[in-house]
């Protein structure tokens, strides 16, 4: 699946190549720790309209403001609850977004009006020293379209964009892998988790005390809380437990740390051999993106320990799964 043809999208990791783009309002792919984002001038209507369009992303959705400096954020919300000051303090740069109140220095297309706008310092050094070059910060959703697998490698980013963005600013593979952490503020200035990631709940509870979890509203889901995302075009099962019946043959295993031995090794991926989240972080989209190429019926995920960051991995999981459900019913049966 590609967006229209437009460009001869290259991949380079020339930071004047990038920012030639971006001063003409262009979008251009850049390496952040946690995934690629597709990056535009978010100061300018036109770039973040372009960044709606080439991701298919709805316009409701809100876009995060990537910059390279706290005393930037400083000067363009009206106020900074002191947890939030804490929370980047501690680490930024680094995959913590912070949601704080909106200053009329951005357009309303960066958050569809909302009353906070979302804020990221992201700890890669080509993309640190990109934003430290340009007059104006970035707007970067994750550069996938609407829906699909993140991107963590260059390579995944030409897989959806080739053609419809000039440049990819290659920063090689993303080492952290997961979504950053998106933390809001109540009133009071306690932070509100609105979406798992890379830097856990416990990591954020020992910086400031206790957090809040954003229930989603009946009738008005909060944005970056839809029950469906990251999907491969494979049908996906997570599951603990083999169904019992499976009426395909073509499948791919993603398991944590160990084969299972009952399946042949070869259709296995392991996250982690050695048990770590952290590596299962960095290679869960590689391997979705992996399997989703092959050409497989099926791919079934074994759920991760739920601690730590095993949590936003599971949270990715059952988005992925979610909208295959119904398929999944006609592929094999799961006995309890
Ligand atoms: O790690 C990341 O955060 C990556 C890299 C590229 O920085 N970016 C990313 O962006 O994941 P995106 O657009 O794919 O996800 C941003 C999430 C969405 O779920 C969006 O709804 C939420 O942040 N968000 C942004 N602004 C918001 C706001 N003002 N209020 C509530 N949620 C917001
Ligand atoms: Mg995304």
């Amino acid at each position: 699946m590609t967006a229209m043809k437009q460009f001869d999208t290259t991949i380079g990791q020339s930071i004047e190549e990038a920012a030639h783009w971006l001063r003409q309002d262009e979008l251009v792919a850049i390496p952040t720790e946690t995934v690629y984002g597709l990056a535009g001038n978010a100061f300018s209507v036109k770039a973040i309209r372009k960044v709606f369009a080439v991701k298919k992303r709805p316009a409701t959705n809100p876009l995060i403001v990537h910059t390279d400096s706290l005393d930037k954020i400083r000067n363009w919300v009206g106020h900074l609850p002191s947890t939030a000051e804490k929370l980047l303090q501690h680490f930024a740069p680094g995959p913590l977004t912070v949601l704080l109140p909106r200053y009329p220095s951005f357009p309303a297309e960066v958050n569809n009006g909302r009353s906070t706008v979302a804020f990221r310092i992201p700890a890669h050094p080509l993309t640190l020293a990109l934003l430290a070059e340009l007059s104006f910060p970035l707007v970067a959703p994750s550069a996938n379209l609407f829906g699909t697998i993140s991107p963590t490698d260059p390579a995944h980013v030409l897989k959806n964009f080739s053609g419809a963005i000039p440049y990819i600013l290659d920063g090689g593979p993303c080492t952290v892998g997961i979504e950053s952490t998106v933390v809001g503020f109540n009133e009071e200035g306690v932070p509100v988790i609105y979406r798992q990631g890379a830097i856990t709940v416990g990591q954020i509870e020992a910086v400031v005390g206790r957090v809040l979890q954003k229930t989603a509203d009946a009738d008005k889901p909060a944005p970056g809380m839809l029950p469906y995302h990251y999907s491969p075009q494979t049908p996906l099962l997570m599951s603990e437990k083999m169904p019992s019946q499976v009426k395909v043959s073509n499948i791919g295993y993603i398991r944590f740390k160990s084969y299972d031995p009952a399946l042949p090794e070869e259709r296995q991926i392991l996250l982690s051999p050695e048990g770590s989240l952290a590596e299962a972080a960095r290679n869960l989209y590689k391997a979705l993106h992996y399997f989703d190429e092959q050409g497989l019926d099926l791919i079934i995920a074994e759920p991760l320990p739920e601690e730590g960051l095993g949590k936003a991995l599971n949270d990715r999981l059952q988005k992925a799964a979610f909208q295959h459900q119904n398929k999944i019913r006609g592929l094999c049966v799961i006995s309890d």
